[in-house]
C-alpha cells in the first residue's frame, strides 16, 4: 500500500455530481468482516483471499475506533506524530474490511457498473474479485471506479484496506477526532447504456426582470431532453426567461427538474438565484444578504461523522428555529444528502473544500503543501471533487479552498480553476488576507474594533497610492468565517459584532464557531454513559476540551449560547416602549415582508396576566421597521404594580418542516419595575452570630455558611484564554488564582447590637497582599421573621486586576430542589451575553438551574433578578431586592469543586446549595479563541451598596 506519495488517489473516475438517477444501485452498507493491524508492517501482503469466519464483524458506514478496534484521538494543530510529509508513522493501524456479496440482477444487467466509495478516512485501496481498483485521498470526497466485467453473477469479493495515516492526513488536521474508516456509504451503480454521466445545472434568477434561466451541461452518451413540469416545461421550450419564484435561505423555492435519456433519468431539485458581489455587498438576487451562521462538522456522540439522515435533519431544523441562516461546512464537504437538506431548508452554505494544513503553523510553515508543487495534482483533486459533487445545490454560495492552510500557488491555482469552472458562486479562502483572487474578504476572530475598521473602510474612498491587491481587498465584502468560540460559559460579545453587521453593508455576517461540541459518548461496564473529551482515550499529544465548544452540546440539547444567538441575529427584532404605547418592528429578513409573521403581546402585572391580544402585523419591507400602536389595555398605567411588563412577541404564521406555526422567533419589552413597599421593622431579634459575623438562619432555615464575600469564579473556558492583542495576555484565570482571588480570607472587625438590628463589619482579603474589601452588614428583623440586609461594601488598597464578581455567598445545608424567580431569564445570561433574557416569573427544576458543561465551571447566572426563591431539600430561601435587582447564581457544587474537575461525571455533589447574590459580574467575552470581555464589562474594584430582604421557610 502506497501512503507517502504527495498525490490524488489512483484509478477514479473523473468527479461528478451526486445524482439521483433512476438506473438501479445497491448499497453494501451492513455487516462486513474486520481485521486490523496496528503497522502497515504487521498487516498481511496476502490477505484478500483469506477466509474471514475468525475476523470481527463491522458495521460498515463506520469508524473502526468507534466499534471496539482502536481508539479515537483528538488534537486540534497539532499533528499527533512528527511533521514529516508525506510519510505517515509506523504506528499506523491499518483495517482490512471485506464484503462477500451477490450483486443484483438489475446491475448485472446492466451496460456498466461503476463502485461508488462516499467516504474513507483516509486513504483506501480498494480490491475487487481480486482485481486491483484503485486507491481513494480525501477522506469527506466521493471516489468512483469502473467494476464492468469486474462484477460478476453469484459470489463478489470486496475488500478494502484503509490506512489510519496517510499522506493525506497532512491535508486533513480539521480539529476534530481522528475517526478512520469507510464511514460513509458504498454503493455500486449501474450504468445503462446511453446513460447520463453527469449535470451540471445552473438555475439563474434575474432580478431586474424577475425571471429566471437554466444553464445545463449534460454529459450524456445519448440524446437527452429537459423536463420541468411545474413550469410546463416538456422536452421543448426554452430555459430562459422563466416565471420562477427565486430560492433563498428564506424562501426555499426549488423546482423538480427531470433530465431525461431514452434508458436514464437523473432528478434535479433546482432553485433560481443570482449571487454576485456589487459595491462591497454580497448580492443574492439583487438583494444584500446577512450571514447568521454557524460552523458545522459532522459529529454524533456515537457514531462519529457517520450520517444518520434523521439526527442531521433534526439538527438542521433546529438550527432554523434558531434563526441560523447560514453554514460552513467545516472543514469539509459533509455527506451528499446533507446539501439536499441544506436546499430545502433554506441555509446559505460556504461549501468547504476538504483540506487543512494548520500543522505546518509549527514549523513556520516549512513544507506546506498549499506552496510546494509536489501537492498541486493532490489539492486540484479535492477542490474538483468537491465542486463537481455539490455543484447543483442552490445553497451554496460560496465554494471555499480549505481551512487554515497558509498561502501558496496552489491556493490560487484552486481559486482560479473555481472561479473559471464555476462563476455563479464566490470563492472564499480565510488562509490568505491579501486576497488577491478570493471574491471575499474573509477573517477569524477579529476583535469588535478591527470588524468596525473594516466597516468604516467599505464605506471611504480608498486612499491613494495602495497597492493594487489591498485596492482590490478594500472593493470585497467581509466576513468572519469563524467570529465567536461557543466553549463553555459564552460566548459574550456576541451582541456587539452583531451591531457592526447591522451598520457597515460591507459586512455580510459571520459564522459561530462552533455549531456542536464533539464529545464522544461512551458507556461503560457501570452503565454510565459517559462524554469523552481529547486525553480521554490515552493520547499522548491531544488537545483536550478544545474539541467542546459549540452551541449544542453533542446530544444537541441547546446550550445558553444559542438562545442568545437566536436573540441577538432574529430576523424581526422589536422595541416596545408602554409609556408611549407603541411598538417597533423591524423586519431584518433580507428578501421577505412579514407576511409570514404573526404578533402577540401580553401584559403582565405583578405575575398576573391581565391582557393578551393578537396585534396587526404590519407590512414592512425586508430591512425596514415600522412602528405600531399598542392598544390601552397594555399601556394604562398601573401605580401600585411592582412589575408592569408588556412583551411583544414575534411567532411564525404558518407551519414549516422545521416549526409548526406558532413558533417564537423573537420578542421585545418595556419593564417597568418600581421599589417594593418599604419593609416594616419588627420586634425580635436577628440570628447572625456575632462571633463570626454569619447568618446563623432565617426564619427557621439553617445557613451552614455566609454570607463571605466573593469575587473569584469557577473559571469558564473562556476565562482560561489568553488574551491576544492585550497589553497583558495573562489569562484572567490565572491572575485571580496569582492574585488569590479563590483563597478570600475573611475576619469580623467589629460587631454590634443597635435595638433589634446587628452590625457587622467584615474585612476580606487575599493570601500574601495587603488589598482588603470591607463590608458592612445591618441586619434587622423584619415582621414574619424574615431579615433585612443592608449592605456597604467598599474595596481598600490596590486592585490592579478585575474581579470575576462581586457577591456575597451563602451555603444552605441542603441539596438544592428548584429555583422560582422574578427578572431575567429563563435562560442563564451574563452582563454580556443576556439578549434573549427576558423580565418574568419564572421556575426552574433543579437540573436547570446550571449547565451541564462537559469541562465543569461558572454557569447558570441569573440577571436582573428582584425576588427569588431559592429550593431546597431543608426548606427555601427567599431573597428580594429591595433597590437594584441583582445577579444570581445557585449551585449543587461549590465553586473550588467545579475548578478542581475536568470532566461533568467527575463532579460530586456535597448535598449543599451555594448562593451567590452578586451586585456586579464580570461578563465572559470568548477569549478561548478570540477577544475577551470587553473592558466595559470588566468589574473594576469599586464600593458598591444594596439592600436586601432575607425570608427563610423551612420544611
Ligand atoms: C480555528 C479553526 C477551527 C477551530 C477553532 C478553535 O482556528 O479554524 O477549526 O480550531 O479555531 O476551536
Amino acid at each position: 500500500m502506497q501512503i507517502s506519495r504527495p498525490a490524488p488517489g489512483i484509478g477514479a473516475l473523473a468527479p461528478r455530481a451526486h445524482l439521483a438517477t433512476d438506473a438501479p444501485q445497491q448499497s453494501l452498507a451492513g455487516s462486513w468482516r474486520f481485521r486490523l493491524s496496528p503497522t502497515l508492517h504487521e498487516a498481511p501482503d496476502e490477505w484478500r483471499d483469506d477466509d474471514t469466519a475468525a475476523w470481527d464483524e463491522i458495521q460498515v458506514p463506520g469508524h473502526w475506533v468507534l466499534q471496539g478496534h482502536g481508539a479515537p484521538a483528538y488534537s486540534n494543530v497539532q499533528m499527533p506524530f512528527p511533521v514529516d510529509p508525506p510519510h505517515p508513522p509506523q504506528a499506523n493501524p491499518i483495517g482490512d474490511h471485506i464484503l462477500d456479496f451477490v450483486a443484483d440482477e438489475s446491475l448485472l444487467a446492466a451496460a456498466e457498473q461503476l463502485i461508488r466509495f462516499d467516504g474513507i478516512e483516509s486513504a483506501g485501496e480498494i480490491w475487487l474479485n481480486g482485481e486491483w481498483l484503485g486507491s481513494t485521498r480525501g477522506s469527506r470526497l466521493a471516489h468512483e471506479f469502473d467494476v464492468t466485467g469486474i462484477l460478476r453473477a453469484g459470489e463478489n469479493r470486496l475488500a478494502v484496506r484503509v490506512a489510519q495515516f496517510s499522506d493525506a492526513t497532512y491535508l486533513e488536521n480539521q480539529d476534530m477526532w481522528w475517526l478512520p474508516g469507510i464511514f460513509r456509504d458504498v454503493t455500486l451503480l449501474a450504468r445503462p447504456e446511453g446513460g447520463i454521466r453527469d449535470v451540471f445545472a445552473t438555475g439563474d434568477f434575474d432580478p431586474a426582470t424577475g425571471t429566471g434561466s437554466l444553464a445545463l451541461v449534460v454529459d450524456a452518451a445519448a440524446e437527452w431532453s429537459v423536463e420541468i413540469p411545474e413550469l410546463g416545461i416538456d422536452s421543448t421550450g426554452s430555459l430562459e426567461g422563466l416565471a420562477v419564484e427565486p430560492w433563498t435561505a428564506e424562501t426555499p423555492r426549488l423546482y423538480d427538474v427531470v433530465v431525461r435519456t431514452p434508458s436514464e433519468s437523473v432528478s434535479l431539485r433546482i432553485g433560481f438565484r443570482r449571487v454576485e458581489v456589487k459595491n462591497t455587498e454580497i448580492l443574492v438576487n439583487g438583494s444584500p444578504i446577512l450571514l447568521r451562521g454557524v460552523n458545522r462538522h459532522e459529529h454524533h456522540p456515537e457514531k462519529g461523522r457517520v450520517y444518520d439522515a434523521e439526527w442531521v435533519r433534526a439538527e438542521l431544523e433546529l438550527m432554523k428555529r434558531h434563526n441560523i441562516n447560514a453554514v460552513r461546512t467545516s472543514h469539509y464537504p459533509p455527506h451528499p444528502e446533507t446539501l439536499a437538506l441544506f436546499d430545502e431548508l433554506g441555509f446559505w452554505v460556504i461549501d468547504e473544500c476538504d483540506y487543512e494544513s494548520h500543522e505546518f503553523v509549527m514549523v513556520d510553515w516549512r513544507g506546506n503543501p498549499s506552496a510546494d508543487p509536489a501537492w498541486r495534482d493532490a489539492l486540484m483533486d479535492r477542490i474538483q471533487r468537491t465542486v463537481h459533487r455539490d455543484k447543483n445545490h442552490a445553497s451554496v454560495i460560496m465554494w471555499s479552498m480549505g481551512n487554515e492552510a497558509g498561502v501558496g500557488q496552489n491556493i490560487d491555482a484552486m481559486l482560479l480553476w473555481t472561479k473559471q469552472f464555476d462563476p455563479s458562486r464566490l470563492t472564499h479562502y480565510e488562509g490568505d488576507w491579501s486576497c488577491g483572487i478570493a471574491d471575499v474578504y474573509s477573517r477569524m476572530y477579529a476583535s469588535h474594533d478591527e470588524v468596525a475598521q473594516i466597516g468604516r473602510e467599505g464605506l471611504e474612498p480608498a486612499a491613494a497610492g495602495l497597492d493594487a491587491a489591498h485596492a482590490r481587498r478594500l472593493t470585497l465584502p467581509f466576513i468572519q468565517c469563524e467570529f465567536v468560540h461557543a466553549m463553555g460559559t459564552g460566548p459574550g460579545g456576541m451582541q456587539e459584532y452583531w451591531d457592526l453587521f447591522e451598520q457597515y453593508p460591507r459586512l455580510a455576517g459571520g459564522f459561530v464557531w462552533e455549531w456542536v461540541e464533539q464529545g464522544i459518548a461512551v458507556t461503560g461496564d457501570d452503565g454510565v454513559r459517559r462524554i469523552m473529551i481529547g486525553g480521554d482515550f490515552g493520547e499522548k499529544v491531544h488537545d483536550g476540551n478544545f474539541v467542546i465548544d459549540g452551541l449544542v452540546s453533542p446530544d444537541r440539547e441547546p446550550r445558553p449560547g444559542l438562545i442568545h444567538y437566536a436573540a441577538t441575529i432574529a430576523q424581526v427584532q422589536i422595541r416596545v416602549d408602554a409609556s408611549r404605547a407603541t411598538a417597533t418592528i423591524e423586519n431584518r429578513f433580507d428578501h421577505v415582508d412579514l407576511a409570514g409573521v404573526t404578533l402577540v403581546a401580553e401584559r403582565i402585572v405583578d405575575g398576573e396576566s391581565v391582557a393578551r391580544v393578537g396585534l396587526d402585523t404590519p407590512q414592512v419591507a425586508p430591512r425596514h421597521a415600522a412602528e405600531i400602536a399598542l392598544p390601552a389595555e397594555l399601556s394604562d398605567p398601573r401605580e401600585s404594580a411592582v412589575a408592569d411588563v408588556v412583551t411583544v412577541r414575534a411567532l411564525t404564521a404558518h407551519d414549516a418542516s422545521w416549526a409548526e406555526a406558532g413558533h417564537e422567533i423573537s420578542s421585545g419589552q418595556d419593564v417597568r419595575v418600581a421599589a417594593p413597599p418599604a419593609p416594616v421593622p419588627a420586634d425580635g431579634s436577628v440570628d447572625v452570630s456575632t462571633g463570626s459575623g454569619e447568618l446563623a438562619s432565617v426564619g427557621g432555615l439553617a445557613i451552614a455558611a455566609g454570607p463571605a464575600v466573593g469575587i473569584w469564579r469557577a473559571p469558564t473556558d473562556n476565562d482560561w484564554g489568553r488574551l491576544h492583542g492585550e497589553e497583558d495576555p495573562t489569562p484572567y484565570a490565572e491572575r485571580w488564582r496569582r492574585g488569590g482571588y479563590d483563597r478570600t480570607v475573611s475576619r469580623v472587625v467589629s460587631s454590634a447590637t443597635e435595638g433589634a438590628s446587628v452590625r457587622v463589619h467584615t474585612r476580606t482579603g487575599v493570601p500574601i497582599l495587603d488589598a482588603a474589601i470591607d463590608a458592612r452588614m445591618t441586619w434587622t428583623p423584619l415582621e414574619g421573621g424574615s431579615v433585612r440586609l443592608d449592605l456597604e461594601i467598599e474595596p481598600d488598597g490596590s486592585w490592579p486586576v478585575e474581579w470575576a464578581r462581586l457577591g456575597i455567598d451563602f451555603v444552605i445545608d441542603a441539596a438544592p430542589t428548584g429555583l422560582d424567580f422574578v427578572g431575567d431569564g429563563p435562560v442563564s445570561a451574563y452582563p454580556d451575553m443576556r439578549a434573549a433574557a427576558r423580565f418574568g416569573w419564572w421556575s426552574l427544576a433543579a437540573d436547570e438551574i446550571t449547565v451541564d458543561s462537559i469541562t465543569p465551571q461558572e454557569s447558570g447566572a441569573r440577571q436582573g433578578v428582584i425576588d427569588a426563591t431559592v429550593g431546597t431539600e431543608a426548606g427555601s430561601l427567599r431573597i428580594r431586592a429591595l433597590d437594584a435587582p441583582f445577579a444570581l447564581t445557585v449551585s449543587p457544587h461549590s465553586r473550588d469543586e467545579l475548578a478542581a474537575k475536568t470532566h461533568n461525571w467527575e463532579l460530586e455533589a456535597d448535598g449543599k446549595t451555594h448562593v451567590s447574590i452578586d451586585l456586579l459580574q464580570s461578563g465572559v467575552g470568548t477569549a478561548s479563541c478570540g477577544p475577551g470581555t470587553l473592558p466595559r464589562y470588566r468589574v473594576a474594584a469599586r464600593a458598591i451598596r444594596t439592600s436586601l430582604i432575607l425570608e427563610g421557610i423551612a420544611g
